[in-house]
């Protein structure tokens, strides 16, 4: 295992770190010693949820006991700076990996640097041990550790944007909710030039509005890149793939993470970071590697997969294997391929080869956004087209508040299918827990229809992607 020499990830950066945090805490009357492994949040930030999986749980964070005196220079809570390509994080269906093109997944790097003032980096939101997006199991434990006062929990992502009370530990909790759950705001007004309006808004959060359309969607993985839309509603999409993370990484560093606009270095060093990573599920109980016995799984192998048309092959070899679990699997993939008891095929959108993204980079409604699905606490917008007077309601329509299209209602980015079992809950809006949620989910809201047995060897399928 190569490691970075250099300097050390709290040298280097929990100095200034933890001084924002301080101010933070001070500056909300709440200082508690305990919060003094030079800023434990801030480290466990700059590693993500690996952190605490690497360290196996042993007490890191304010279990530690150091006055807040404790000096910036050094700390004892063992960070990594770097991952070694193909380290193993434990989810809960089995064992996920990072392989990077760099050699080593480097966490001293401008990805995992605060680059505003906020304390909050790409990691923050991006953890390597949640498949570089944020599970709600993280966002609740980094609540926990911290009362509410991680530099994630920032009054923007509010139920009510900057103007939540997050004055105690209780309000917090209440006006984090969402985010609780893995879900950061997202506020748009309908485009002037739109081929419809809204006409109803009915928000339980008591913020959205016909004027201002506040949508909450999880945050996407950071790996895996081929396919050139960027963002759930391809808001950041350029002419190319490079370019389209280029912008989203200046807008983050000026908007979530509240800095001064990076450099142009900076930038291309997110950026390049960002495409070079593969996250992939390696290991399942059972099952064993997933790039063993002819099998092509994990990252490795997938970071040699250029995007291109094509079905799933990963699991060929295992279609006769004698492990019943690997069988298992290689059904699923031909389900995936070919189709359900009617012939409609998964792969008719996820057509990247071994992705799962779609190879032309074509958004698709599939039915998360309906609002019958929308759960107590969504809101419900209601759009009229303004030609035809047709009337549709929407938890969130995706697309067409940046298009301003009606045929844009409800489509979002065809994601990547490698690392699901990392990262629940699914879909933009998280509606769907398990693996298991999503196939039913397409049964009953796009007409697939699988024997129970189909259903269970696709969920096998997805889980070892
Ligand atoms: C405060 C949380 C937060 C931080 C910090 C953050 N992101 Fe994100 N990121 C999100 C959310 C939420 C989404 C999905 C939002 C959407 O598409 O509407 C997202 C989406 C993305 C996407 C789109 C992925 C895709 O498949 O299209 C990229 C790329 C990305 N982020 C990169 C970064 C980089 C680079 C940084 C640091 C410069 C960063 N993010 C910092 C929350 C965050
Ligand atoms: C009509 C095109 C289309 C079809 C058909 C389709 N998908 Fe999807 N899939 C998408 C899009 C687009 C998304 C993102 C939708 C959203 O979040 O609103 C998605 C999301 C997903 C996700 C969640 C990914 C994440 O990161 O949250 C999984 C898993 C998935 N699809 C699996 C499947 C399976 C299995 C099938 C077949 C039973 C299937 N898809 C059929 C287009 C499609």
């Amino acid at each position: 295992m190569t490691r970075y020499q250099g300097t050390s990830l709290s040298s280097k950066f929990s100095g200034a770190r933890s001084r924002l945090y301080m101010q933070s805490l001070l500056a909300a009357g709440l200082m508690i010693p305990a919060f003094a492994c030079s800023g434990p949040a801030a480290d466990e930030e700059a590693v993500g949820s690996l952190g605490a999986e690497l360290r196996g749980g042993h007490g890191h964070g304010h279990g530690h006991g150091h006055g807040h005196g404790h000096g910036h220079g050094h700390h004892d809570c063992d960070e990594p700076d770097s991952l070694p390509n193909n380290h193993l994080v434990r989810n809960a269906g089995g064992k996920a990996a990072t392989y990077s093109t760099d050699g080593i997944v480097d966490l001293t790097s401008a990805f995992a640097t605060p680059q505003g003032s906020n304390g909050r980096s790409c990691v923050t939101c991006h953890a390597p041990g949640d498949g570089w997006g944020l599970t709600a199991a993280r966002a609740q434990r980094l609540f926990d550790d911290t009362d509410g006062l991680h530099p994630l929990f920032n009054i923007k992502d509010a139920d009510q944007p900057g103007i939540a009370d997050v004055s105690t530990v209780e309000a917090r909790r209440a006006s984090f909710s969402m985010l609780l759950q893995g879900k950061f705001v997202r506020t748009r007004a309908v485009p002037a030039t739109a081929e419809f309006e809204c006409i109803d808004a009915d928000d339980p959060l008591g913020f959205g509005s016909c004027a201002k359309i506040h949508n909450f969607r999880k945050a996407m993985a950071t790996a895996n890149f081929r396919s050139v839309p960027v963002s759930w509603d391809g808001g950041n999409t350029q002419a190319t793939l490079a370019l389209g993370l280029a912008r989203q990484a200046r807008s983050n560093v000026t908007g979530a993470q509240q800095g001064d606009p990076a450099t142009p270095e900076t930038i291309d060093a997110i950026v390049a970071f960002e495409m070079n990573l593969s996250h992939a599920q390696l290991v399942v109980p059972g099952v064993g590697r997933l790039d063993a016995g002819g099998a092509n799984g994990g990252p490795e192998a997938f970071s040699q997969q250029p995007l291109v048309q094509g079905r799933f092959d990963l699991y060929d070899a295992w279609i006769d294997h004698g492990n019943p679990k690997r069988r298992q699997i290689a059904r699923g993939q031909e389900l995936f391929n070919n189709g359900d008891l009617n012939g409609k095929r998964c792969s008719g959108c996820h057509n990247a080869a071994n992705s799962g993204e779609n190879v032309n980079g074509t958004l698709f409604d599939v039915g998360a956004s309906r609002a019958s699905l929308a759960k107590s606490d969504m809101a419900i917008y209601t759009f009229r087209n303004l030609t035809t007077g047709e009337v549709r309601a929407s938890t969130d329509i995706g697309r067409a508040l940046r298009s301003g299209l009606w045929s844009d209602m409800d489509r979002f980015k065809t994601p990547t299918l490698r690392g699901l079992a990392a990262r629940p809950p699914y879909f933009h809006n998280g509606i769907a827990e398990t693996l298991h949620d999503v196939v039913d989910h397409y049964e009953e809201e796009l007409g697939f229809d699988f024997t129970e047995q189909q259903e269970d060897d696709l969920v096998a399928f997805l889980n070892a992607l």
